[in-house]
């Protein structure tokens, strides 16, 4: 029998992308999303992709007593990947308190009724953000964390350390932690992408939506950085490649190759790139050209991050497939099918 993972937030960006790689992979996917930044019909675009049904529970992971329910409905459930989070950087600045409860709580409950449903795998979506500025790059797993930028920020630091001292207090649990760098692009089938509520605060949608035509021009925050060309730089992985991370940390614990009950990976592509040259890269795969203008520094943003691969790459046996121009074009692909909905419904 197929082993069933709860995919909490499988209906957001990266939740859906992964569990289409589930399913792909055999695996039975009960999808949990309180659908505050995502779309139900996302959970049919799944279904179209893979053509398996995809249980999908409209429940938020906060609340204790619907999430016992849902996990006594589907018992068993053998893993869960937990995606559902509040993950704007900037909001959660406005809005700690929000950012605290749904992310902290959420864990919470979910390690509670693990016990209680005697459910031991757990797959953690952290994030890049827990090195802060790294004092050397490529970055390894071995960085020290370093203070949190923001309440997001500390939100993911406080659910690896709750993560952590549960390891230490509950033998039988086994957590992997993958630590992502900035995920981006679409389904190559453009029936599932990035959906940002409102104006996206990410670079990529930033673009392709300005490229599109719906926001006059990109701002690029500062250009003035110790870097070649004076902007930021990051790690950008296929969305995709990422989803595929999640499988094979499964597939790790469901073989026993895991080395102790908490692990953490970084999960990038190990190339570093500035934000002026995923313009480029975006110009020549499209062949249209962002208007953009630079503009002052962003609040909190860390000047160069890219992560060192080696432990995904040995461990997990995982690697980054997708090239940088494949995945902007994809991302491109996907911003066109939008805009022909959003002329659809004019
Ligand atoms: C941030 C978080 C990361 C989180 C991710 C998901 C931090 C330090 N980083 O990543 O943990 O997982 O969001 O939401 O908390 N840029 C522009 N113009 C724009 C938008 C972005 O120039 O309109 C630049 C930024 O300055 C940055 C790069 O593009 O250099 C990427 O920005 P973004 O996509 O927002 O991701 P991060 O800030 O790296």
């Amino acid at each position: 029998m197929s082993k069933r993972i709860l995919v909490t937030g499988g209906t957001g960006f990266i939740g859906s992308h992964t569990t289409v790689e589930l399913q792909n992979a055999g695996y039975e996917v009960v999808i949990v999303d309180n659908l505050s930044n995502s779309e139900a019909k996302v959970a049919d675009a799944i279904q179209q992709i893979t053509g398996k049904k995809t249980a999908f529970e409209h429940v938020d992971c906060t609340d204790f007593s619907a999430m016992d329910h849902v996990f006594k409905k589907h018992d068993p459930i053998d893993a869960i990947i937990h995606f559902a989070a509040s993950k704007a950087v900037g909001e959660s600045v406005q809005k700690p308190l929000l950012y605290y409860r749904n992310n902290l709580v959420s864990l919470m409950n979910l390690l509670e009724l693990m016990k209680k449903y005697t459910c031991q795998n757990i797959v953690f979506s952290s994030s890049c953000t827990v090195y802060g500025q790294p004092d050397t790059l490529p970055v390894t797993e071995q960085a020290p964390t370093k203070k949190a930028e923001s309440p997001y920020g500390n939100t993911k630091q406080i659910c690896e350390e709750i993560l952590q001292d549960t390891c230490n207090a509950e033998s039988w649990l086994q957590v992997v932690a993958l630590r992502y760098f900035n995920p981006i692009g679409a389904h190559p089938t453009t029936l599932i992408g990035e959906l940002p509520n409102g104006v996206p605060a990410n670079l990529i949608p930033f673009i392709t939506q300005t490229a599109i035509g719906i926001r006059e021009q990109l701002s690029i925050f500062g250009n003035d950085y110790n870097t070649p060309d004076g902007s930021c730089i990051r790690d950008y992985i296929n969305v995709v490649d990422l989803a595929k991370a999640h499988v094979v940390a499964l597939n790790r614990m469901f073989e026993n190759k895991k080395k102790s009950n908490y692990e953490f990976f970084n999960i990038g592509t190990g190339r570093g790139l500035s934000v002026l040259e995923i313009v480029d890269i975006f110009e020549k795969v499209s062949g249209v050209k962002p208007n953009y203008k630079i503009v002052s520094r962003r609040a909190g943003d860390i000047e160069k991050v890219w992560a060192d691969t080696t432990l995904a790459n040995n461990e997990l046996g995982w690697k980054a497939e997708e090239t940088v121009e494949d995945t902007l074009l994809s991302a491109w692909k996907w911003e066109l099918k939008l805009q022909k909905e959003r002329e659809k419904k004019q």
